[in-house]
């Protein structure tokens, strides 16, 4: 039987890995990552405490996810990201700052979410700045689309969140109808939403404001119904 191809929501890019970072993947790498399975995981094994799990979809550099992980303790985080000098970069500020409630997995986050994650089980998911895709014939590769949606919002818990932003406006407007048309999450806004104060401004935003741009991101903030 011919093997189905998946339509992929990025693409791999080479990249550069600065030395540190590659320091950084070697010596730490096996305590930070944890590997990819198509087993069904429980996460909490991998962390010192105990704690709601929230996992993050593409965290790129990864800035945004330590700097949270640090600052919200309350919760333990899994940061998704295929991106290898990005998940270098996350290794050596996770070991920099000794941060204890924050994991990485290198691999294909729908992969994750499809084999790995247990339904109902988090209590947030985290999509910053998702790759926009915006010719129209790349539509289908954006990661906001029905069927991932619906993979998303099964694996959050009752009252689990799920938090997008985007700097990019039809997208943003494209994804709160389909974020809206999901009959298991709600938007406790009505529209967009505001920022969430712990969330830190990237230096797109910065550069953004400072151009003068009227918003320099899109949020939407929806929460998985039920009890
Ligand atoms: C535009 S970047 C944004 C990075 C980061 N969230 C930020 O705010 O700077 C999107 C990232 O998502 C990653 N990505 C896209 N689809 C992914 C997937 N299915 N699994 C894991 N990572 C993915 C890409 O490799 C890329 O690093």
């Amino acid at each position: 039987m011919a093997e189905t191809h998946p339509i992929r929501t990025f693409v791999v890019r080479a990249g550069r890995m600065t030395d540190a970072q590659k320091r950084a993947l070697e010596l730490h790498g096996p305590n930070f990552i944890i590997p990819y399975s198509k087993q069904k995981t429980d996460f909490e094994c991998f962390f010192d405490e105990k704690k709601p799990l929230v996992a993050e979809i593409g965290f790129g550099m990864g800035q945004a996810t330590w700097q949270i992980a640090v600052q919200r303790t309350e919760f333990n985080y899994l940061g998704i990201e295929v991106h290898t000098p990005g998940v270098g970069r996350l290794v050596m500020e996770i070991a920099n700052h000794e941060i204890k409630n924050l994991k990485i997995i290198q691999h294909d986050a729908v992969e994750v979410f499809e084999n790995m994650v247990p339904d109902a089980s988090l209590a947030g998911i985290h999509l910053f700045y998702p790759d926009p895709w915006p010719k129209k014939r790349h539509h289908k590769r954006r990661i906001v689309r029905p069927e991932l949606v619906s993979l998303f919002a099964s694996k959050l818990a009752p009252g689990g969140y799920f938090y997008f932003v985007t700097d990019v406006e039809e997208y943003a407007i494209s994804s709160l109808s389909v974020l809206s048309e999901n009959p298991q999450l709600r938007n406790p806004f009505g529209g967009f939403a505001p920022r969430q104060e712990w969330r830190p401004e990237t230096k797109f935003e910065k550069r953004a404001k400072i151009a003068g741009a009227e918003q320099a991101a899109w949020e939407l903030y929806f929460i998985r119904s039920g009890s």
